[in-house]
C-alpha cells in the first residue's frame, strides 16, 4: 500500500490527511516514481482553499506539482530510465487526480529527468518549480541577455531567488523588490545587485536611481494585483514584462504602457520536451557550478503536511518548505 495525502473539502491546512491506497502500475510510456521528498508551492495551497483557477473535483483530490525520488518501475515502452534512477518530476499538470504529495506517483516517461549530481533529495525537491519558472520566465519568454537590468518583486520567495542567481547565471542585473528593508542583507548575499524595499523607499525613484534614470529592462512580477502598475512605471519604454505570479490576488488591468506584456504559465514550457531539455542543461550547469543553489527552509514528514501548508502561507521568506517521505 501506499499513503497519499488528499483533501475531501477546500479549506485551510488542516483538510489535508493521509489515506492508504494500492501502489499505482505505471501505464505503457510511465514510469513509476518512489517520491522521496517534495515541496510546497502556493499554487497547493490555492488549490486546497478552492481559490485556484484550475478546477479542483473533490472528494478525494490531490496536491504537488513537483518533487523527486527514484524510479521504481517501468512500462512498456519506456527506454533511457531504469529502476533505481535519481530523478526530479518536471511536470504535474494534473496535480488535483496525479499530485506529487505521494509516495508513488505514475507520470510519462517524459516528465523526469536525471536529478543533478551534487543536490541532495531536499534541495532537489526544491529546484524545479522555482528555477524553471525563474528560466522560463527571464530566458525562454523574456529573451534575457546580460546586462539588462531585471526587476523581480517577491524576491525573497521561492521563484524570486532562484530569478536572483538566473539573471547572475546569465550576465543580467537583478533589482530585488522586497516589503520588507530586514531582508536586505539576506538579498543581497543571495546575488541582488541592488534591493528595494518597498517599506523603506520610494520604488520608482530607487529604480531610476539605481539605472541612472533609464528604468528596467525587464520586470518579472510574481504578485499581480494593484502594485503591476507601480512596477510598470518602473519599465523602461519597449520593456518586457512577464506576469508569473498570483500573490496578490485583487484584480487588475494589463498595462497599457509602452511594453510586451505576457502572462506566464510554467507549463507552457514544462511539457515542451525541447525547453526542458534547455531548462535541465540550465540547471545542471548551474548546479555544477555554484551558481544555482536552492534554498531549503523547513524540513518535514508526511505527517506534517497540513504544517507545511501553514509555513507556506506565513510566507517568512525563508526558504522552501520541504516534505521528506
Ligand atoms: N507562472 C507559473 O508557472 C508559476 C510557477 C511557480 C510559482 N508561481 C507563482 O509565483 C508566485 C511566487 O511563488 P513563490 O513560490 O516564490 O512564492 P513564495 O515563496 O511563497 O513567496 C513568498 C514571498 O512573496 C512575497 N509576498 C507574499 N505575498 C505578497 C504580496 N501580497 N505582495 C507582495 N509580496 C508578497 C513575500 O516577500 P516579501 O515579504 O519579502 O515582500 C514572501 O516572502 C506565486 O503566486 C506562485 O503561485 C507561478
Amino acid at each position: 500500500m501506499a499513503r497519499v495525502v488528499v483533501f475531501d473539502q477546500f479549506g485551510g491546512p488542516d483538510v489535508l490527511h493521509i489515506i492508504d491506497e494500492p501502489v499505482p502500475q505505471p501505464a505503457a510510456g510511465e514510469v513509476r516514481v518512489r517520491v522521496e521528498a517534495f515541496a510546497v508551492n502556493p499554487l497547493d495551497a490555492m488549490m486546497r482553499a478552492g481559490s485556484s483557477p484550475a478546477p479542483v473535483s473533490l472528494p478525494g483530490a490531490r496536491l504537488g506539482v513537483e518533487g523527486t525520488g527514484t524510479i521504481d518501475a517501468v512500462g512498456s515502452g519506456v527506454t533511457g530510465v531504469q529502476p533505481g534512477d535519481p530523478i526530479i518530476i518536471t511536470a504535474v499538470p494534473d496535480a488535483a487526480v496525479n499530485g506529487s504529495y505521494a509516495e508513488y506517483l505514475t507520470v510519462p516517461a517524459s516528465r523526469v529527468i536525471p536529478r543533478p549530481a551534487g543536490l541532495d533529495v531536499r534541495q532537489a525537491a526544491a529546484i524545479w518549480v522555482a528555477y524553471s519558472t525563474a528560466y522560463g520566465a527571464l530566458v525562454e519568454k523574456a529573451g534575457m541577455r546580460p546586462g539588462d537590468r531585471v526587476l523581480v518583486n517577491a524576491a525573497s520567495g521561492g521563484v524570486g531567488r532562484a530569478a536572483i542567481q538566473v539573471a547572475n547565471q546569465v550576465g543580467a542585473v537583478p533589482i530585488a523588490v522586497t516589503r520588507n528593508a530586514t531582508k536586505e542583507a539576506e538579498l543581497l548575499s543571495f546575488g541582488a545587485a541592488s534591493v528595494i524595499a518597498t517599506d523603506r523607499e520610494d520604488l520608482l525613484e530607487a529604480v531610476l536611481d539605481f539605472t541612472g534614470g533609464s528604468g528596467a529592462d525587464i520586470v518579472l512580477d510574481l504578485v499581480n494585483g494593484p502594485g503591476q502598475r507601480e512596477l510598470v512605471t518602473a519599465a523602461r519604454p519597449d520593456a518586457v514584462m512577464v506576469a508569473a505570479g498570483f500573490l496578490d490576488l485583487r484584480p487588475t488591468t494589463p498595462p497599457e504602457a509602452p511594453l510586451t506584456f505576457h502572462r506566464y504559465r510554467g507549463f507552457e514550457h514544462t511539457l515542451d520536451s525541447a525547453v526542458v531539455r534547455r531548462m535541465a542543461a540550465f540547471m545542471e550547469a548551474g548546479v555544477r557550478l555554484g551558481s544555482l543553489v536552492p534554498t531549503v527552509g523547513t524540513v518535514l514528514s508526511m505527517d506534517d503536511v497540513a504544517e507545511a501548508h501553514r509555513q507556506l502561507e506565513a510566507g517568512t521568506g525563508a526558504g522552501k518548505t520541504v516534505v521528506v517521505i
